[in-house]
């Protein structure tokens, strides 16, 4: 499913004093099957942006294109219900999405909104619960009971558990230690070769060099660039302005290459910077 941002603003409080133009004239394509990051300050619009793709906001100017489904400043998809299976949310602050007395149930209603019978709802729970690293034991358990991390892992779960073909994820390792974030964008990672589009905001730039193909860069309500993680981190001095360090991998090479090394910036692995080091010294 490809997405098409045509000429999209949004005011928050039209005609308050608290009126906010959040998003500008945005224009935007989101290739189908990308891994797409959107990086950019705090209050840049981020949010605000990807509650657009499901209709959780309706623009104020302009519309949205998800294959069929048309999001307009009067329109709410006739289907969308069904874009909301397809587009799968999960919002920046989890506790906003849990809102079951179980964990299961939680997990089970969107299967069961979505025409899963009670027994393949709790199956699939089931298997979803595993997937975002806790066990079975915790489908019993209150999602109010849980840590921060926790709450995040159980609002994945229930957004996967309606298998969308694009998933869109609001900071979804804050909170989350180093290991349980690692896995958990190595869980994007395996969703991703499964052949769905991948959306994420994220502030940790080591997640988009080694994860992400696309960048959008958002700044005070527009996307002021949108390219490849490797045009993007080329341009380091512009990343700069705006407060965003480069990922610690391309900074490494910068410094090595200060130093005489020719090593090729793009490169996003340890594994493939290794061999290019060896490559120097032995050449
Ligand atoms: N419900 C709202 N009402 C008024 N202003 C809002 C609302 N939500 C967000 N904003 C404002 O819109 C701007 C963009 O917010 P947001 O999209 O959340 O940015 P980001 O996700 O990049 O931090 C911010 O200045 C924020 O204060
Ligand atoms: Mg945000």
């Amino acid at each position: 499913m490809s997405i098409t941002f045509e000429n999209v603003s949004h005011v928050y409080g039209v005609d308050t004093p608290f009126e906010f133009h959040a998003l500008k004239n945005v224009q935007l394509n989101i290739k189908n099957h990308s891994f797409t990051a959107i990086i950019g300050q705090t209050g840049s619009g981020k949010s605000t942006l990807i509650q657009h793709i499901n209709a959780l906001l309706l623009p104020t100017q302009g519309s949205i294109k998800i294959d069929d489904y048309l999001i307009s400043v009067t329109n709410k998809p006739e289907k969308l219900k069904q874009l909301r299976q397809k587009a799968g949310l999960v919002f920046q602050f989890p506790e906003y999405q849990l809102f079951e007395e179980t964990i299961e149930k939680d997990i089970m209603f969107g299967p069961l909104n979505f025409g899963k019978t009670e027994q393949e709802a709790k199956e699939i729970a089931r298997s979803m619960i595993k997937i975002v690293g806790l066990d079975e034991s915790y489908l019993d358990k209150s999602p109010f009971d849980l840590s921060g991390g926790q709450k995040r892992r159980v609002a994945i779960a229930g957004i996967l558990a309606m298998n969308p073909d694009i998933l869109i994820l609001d900071e979804p390792t804050a909170g989350l230690d180093p290991q349980g974030t690692k896995d958990m964008m190595n869980l994007f990672k395996s969703i991703h070769e499964s052949g769905k589009t991948i959306i994420i905001v994220t502030h940790d730039m080591n997640h988009v060099l080694e994860y992400c193909d696309d960048v959008i860069v958002m700044n005070h309500g527009e996307v002021e660039r949108h390219d490849t993680v490797t045009q993007i981190f080329q341009d380091s001095e512009y990343l700069n302005q705006l407060g965003i360090d480069l990922p610690m991998m391309t900074r490494f090479i910068l410094d090595l290459n200060e130093q005489g090394y020719h090593i090729d910036p793009s490169i996003n692995c340890i594994e493939d910077l290794i061999e290019a080091i060896g490559g120097e010294i032995n050449g």
